[in-house]
């Protein structure tokens, strides 16, 4: 594991310029955030999240999946320039919070964006806020493990909270992507043989910096080999061969 990075007064007084730089740069951004302030404001969802959390920890659901930490504005920018897309695109935030990266991927490359989310009280704030952007963002009360990746050119996790289990979950379903569908991760390397590394970045976010690997899926191929019993049940568990790596704890 890496060292942990602290940082500097420069860091410190970055982040928010560049944040506050693209908030106001980029058209609809503002509005969004605004909305967003307000429902943190006027609706106190701490207390609801905090029911969310119990009621689905009730339903043997990992409680460490559900900590928090958002994917800043000019980071996501950075992340779907990097990946280069565009209106053609569809991306799927896994485990989208209260969905900034939903909001300013699109509103930063115009691609259609898909947030995932279980915890109600998340689904209702960015519903209320994607109904204004009509079929180019949707946001879906489920599962990551279960919903549907048929049609996403690009899937992106901010991973670094998530249990083994989901992430042993996720790796299960990367056989199945499209060819050339982008697999965008946080705080996480992954080790499968459709996922061909193509970038890694660092930047600060909400917890920390973290890093971000950005792989392309491959198309299949003769040798590559087809995931056991034991993978695509995502039962990882005292598997020998190394399926990810965690890079970057919180600080
Ligand atoms: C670290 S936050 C990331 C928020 C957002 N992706 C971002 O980068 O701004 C992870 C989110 O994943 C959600 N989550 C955890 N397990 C999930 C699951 N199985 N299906 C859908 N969402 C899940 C949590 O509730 C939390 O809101």
């Amino acid at each position: 594991m890496k060292a942990q990075h602290r940082p500097t007064l420069r860091d410190l007084l970055a982040g928010p310029w560049r944040e506050w730089k693209t908030i106001v740069q980029t058209p609809g951004l503002l509005a969004v955030e605004a909305r967003l302030a307000a429902a943190y404001l006027l609706r106190f969802p701490a207390l609801f999240i905090f029911l969310d959390r119990r009621a689905l920890h009730r339903l043997e659901f990992d409680d460490e999946s559900f900590m928090f930490g958002e994917t800043p504005y000019h980071v996501a920018g950075a992340i779907v320039r990097r990946m280069q897309l565009g209106p053609s695109d569809v991306l799927y935030d896994l485990g989208c919070g209260r969905g900034k990266m939903v909001f300013a991927s699109h509103l930063v490359s115009g691609c259609t964006t898909v947030g995932v989310e279980l915890l109600p009280t998340y689904t209702t704030i960015a519903r209320r806020i994607a109904r204004r952007f009509g079929q180019k963002i949707t946001i879906l009360e489920t599962d990551a493990r279960k919903v549907d990746l048929s049609l996403a050119t690009a899937i992106y996790l901010n991973a670094w909270t998530f249990s083994p289990d989901l992430i042993d979950s996720l790796y299960a379903r990367i056989d199945a992507l499209r060819e050339d569908v982008w697999w965008t991760s946080v705080g996480m390397r992954w080790f499968h043989p459709r996922l061909q590394p193509v970038d890694e970045q660092t930047w600060w976010f909400s917890w920390g910096r973290a890093t971000v690997c950005f792989y392309r899926v491959a198309p299949h191929s003769p040798t590559t080999p087809s995931p056991s019993p034991l993978e695509r049940d995502g039962r990882l568990a005292g598997n020998p061969l190394r399926k990810v790596e965690r890079i970057e704890q919180p600080l």
